[in-house]
């Protein structure tokens, strides 16, 4: 079974066509990094705009390097939710007049059973039950994945998203947007135990996430360098960082890494407390900041301590792409779920489980 994926929801634009859910024949994706980064986040109608300005285009290169033609197409998936309407629209549309014109079922899929899926591309060993982490720069949720579609969510952020943290640390010290490969990057220079800050623990036993305490934190000691550095009239010195002018690289590596190891803490606290209380033998880390190297190395190692299987996407897959989509579209397909009606609208706040 062939499925075009389309996948809008925030500000990547993609296209895919993958095979019986797992054999991906293609994935484009066109990031919009470049017109949002002077912003330091996404703008929802410059996103909205340039989704439809190349949809089109990306769809037609999704099938033309997958070698085939709509007339291949056994359905197509696109994301309703979470997201943002503007770009949810723009895919779904799309997705509609394709399904309309090739009389093919039109599937609407969550963007985070996306990212949970997104770990099954191209590996045929992974199957559920498994316990599941996504943290993107929308959502940090921890949800157990009892079968294909049947979800129990855990946790999830109370506040900011684990990638939203990045994102907006990044702002602060003008590194650009996306955040999180910037940090990533620079962190790998610095020490993790340079600086101490401090981690949100919730009192109720919750597994629930809190990350603005840590984002608040990081930015205060920003400040508090800044206004040392001034003091010591080393202001006039510039220095290479945009916000912060006399910061030096080592200082700023510092407690870049410092920030992620305390970030990577807190989501690996909560993943194994679920792990144990579940039983799980099995994580899965998805969305955008499942790509991040100190979380994936810190992950491993206790998972390895602890006998658990972890798993993280492919290459391009922890991302947004609508490859993940296809194959979430797949699985609710051959489980016998219907296709969406054409009254099909974007969903701005969607949960895994009704
Ligand atoms: O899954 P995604 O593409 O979009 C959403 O669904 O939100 O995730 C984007 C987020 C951004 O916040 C970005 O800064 C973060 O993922 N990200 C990373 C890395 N690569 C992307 N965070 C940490 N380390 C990375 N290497
Ligand atoms: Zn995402």
């Amino acid at each position: 079974m062939l499925i075009l994926g389309i996948e809008t929801s925030c500000d990547d634009t993609s296209a895919a066509i993958v095979k019986d859910g797992r054999k991906v024949l293609s994935n484009v994706v066109s990031s919009q990094d470049r017109f949002h980064s002077k912003y330091g986040g996404v703008v929802p109608e410059i996103a909205s705009r340039k989704h439809l300005e190349i949809v089109n285009f990306v769809v037609s290169d999704a099938l033309d390097s997958a070698g085939c033609g709509f007339s291949d197409i056994d359905a197509v998936a696109v994301t309703q939710g979470p997201g943002l309407v503007g770009s949810l629209l723009i895919g779904i549309m799309t997705a509609k007049t394709i399904a309309y014109v090739n009389k093919i079922p039109l599937l609407g899929i969550n963007h985070i059973e996306g990212h949970i899926f997104s770990n099954l591309l191209e590996r045929s060993e992974l199957k559920p039950p498994f316990l599941s982490l996504v943290v993107s720069g929308g959502h940090s949720e921890l949800i157990w994945v009892k079968d294909y579609g049947k979800y129990e969510v855990l946790g999830r952020t109370r506040d900011d998203a684990a990638g939203e943290v990045y994102d907006k640390v990044a702002k602060y010290f003008g590194l650009g947007y996306p955040g999180g490969p910037v940090i990533d990057r620079l962190a790998k220079n610095g020490r993790p135990d340079a600086v101490r800050f401090p981690r949100a623990k919730l009192k109720d036993g919750s597994l629930d996430f809190s990350f603005s305490g840590i984002k608040t934190a990081v930015i205060n000691h920003g400040r508090s360098i800044d206004a040392e550095l001034r003091n010591k009239e080393l202001k006039q010195k510039k220095g290479k960082f945009a916000k912060i002018q006399g910061l030096d690289e080592k200082t700023m590596a510092d407690i870049l890494a410092s920030f992620q190891k305390t970030v990577v803490d807190m989501l690996m606290e909560n993943t194994l407390i679920a792990a144990r209380r579940k039983q799980a033998g099995t994580i899965v880390i998805g969305g955008g900041v499942a790509s991040n190297t100190w979380l994936r190395k810190k992950f491993s190692e206790a998972a390895e301590s602890k006998s658990i299987r972890v798993f993280y996407p492919g290459k391009g897959f922890s991302t947004d792409n609508a490859a993940m989509i296809a194959c979430a579209g797949y699985y609710g397909l051959r489980d016998g779920k219907k296709g969406s009606p054409m009254s099909l609208t974007a969903t701005a706040n969607m949960s895994v489980v009704d």
